[in-house]
């Protein structure tokens, strides 16, 4: 677990960096802000997001890139709320305006980047498990398949339902441990916290590791799996 805390210590001391070389503009557009952060103090998304918003797998950093901009955006009004929360992201949310989460949220959902490497090569045997549930889900547990609400093969459903194509492993597993200990709460109607539920450990290793098998940039529905 050093690797988090080295990519966030490198990523505050960008800041102070970016904040004295950069002129920012009056109203920067969301490519900026992704490169150079705000005046108002946020830092480079870029810094923890990758260059091209592909996240970090070997660290908490999800991939924002070709994620739809209602849900990122709606994602940012909950961290600055501490609707979510998130040491990292509610002081990196607070000094964004509206405006500035709408132009940076545009900018991710319309950019494109190849699925970011993951730090170990995923168990095959987890993958598969994880397909048969995240397609068909297992009613014996009242288990709905991930696919009906995020889209076949993860590539989501308008603002609500995320993708989770090329989502890094342990970003998703993360995000479903911390619905399970109601840290997490954010999703409309305990939807998630529901289905969360209702995973066993394996289950949420075999889900995320599936779903971080799945090439980033699939927009329609197909089985072809890479990008490992
Ligand atoms: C210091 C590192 C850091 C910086 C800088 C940063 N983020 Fe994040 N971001 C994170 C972490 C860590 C998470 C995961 C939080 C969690 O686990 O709930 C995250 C999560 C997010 C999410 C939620 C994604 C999802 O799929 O639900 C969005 C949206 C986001 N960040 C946008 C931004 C934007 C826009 C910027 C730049 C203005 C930015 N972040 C800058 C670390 C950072
Ligand atoms: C009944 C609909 C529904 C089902 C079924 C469902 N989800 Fe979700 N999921 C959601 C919604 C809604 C959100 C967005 C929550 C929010 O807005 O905070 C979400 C968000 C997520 C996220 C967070 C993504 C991010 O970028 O932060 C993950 C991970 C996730 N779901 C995994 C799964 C997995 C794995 C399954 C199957 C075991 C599954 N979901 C089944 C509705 C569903």
């Amino acid at each position: 677990m050093t690797a988090p805390v080295r990519i966030v210590a490198a990523a505050l001391l960008v800041v102070p960096v970016a904040l004295s070389g950069t002129a920012f503009a009056a109203d920067p557009g969301g490519a900026a802000i992704a490169a150079n952060g705000t005046e108002a103090g946020a830092p480079p998304c870029a810094s923890c997001h990758g260059e091209h918003g592909e996240g970090q797998p070997e660290g908490p950093f999800p991939r924002l890139a070709g994620i739809d901009a209602g849900y990122l955006v709606q994602q940012l009004h909950d961290f600055a709320s501490g609707k979510r929360a998130s040491d990292i992201m509610g002081p990196v949310a607070k000094a964004l305006s509206a405006g500035q989460m709408t132009a940076v949220a545009s900018y991710y959902a319309t950019s494109s980047a190849p699925k970011a490497a993951e730090p170990n090569p995923l168990d095959e045997t987890a993958v598969a498990a994880g397909e048969t549930l995240a397609q068909r889900g297992d009613w014996s547990r009242g288990l709905p398949a991930c696919a009906q609400c995020h889209g076949p093969n993860g590539v989501g459903v308008g603002a609500s339902f995320p993708k989770l194509a090329g989502q890094s492993m342990e970003y998703i597993s993360a995000q479903l441990k911390a619905w399970q200990a109601k840290q997490r709460t954010n999703d409309p109607l305990g939807l998630m916290a529901n289905v969360a539920a209702r995973l066993s450990d394996k289950d949420v290793t075999a889900v995320a590791a599936y779903y971080a098998s799945l090439p980033a940039d699939e927009t329609s529905a197909s089985s072809t799996k890479g990008a490992r």
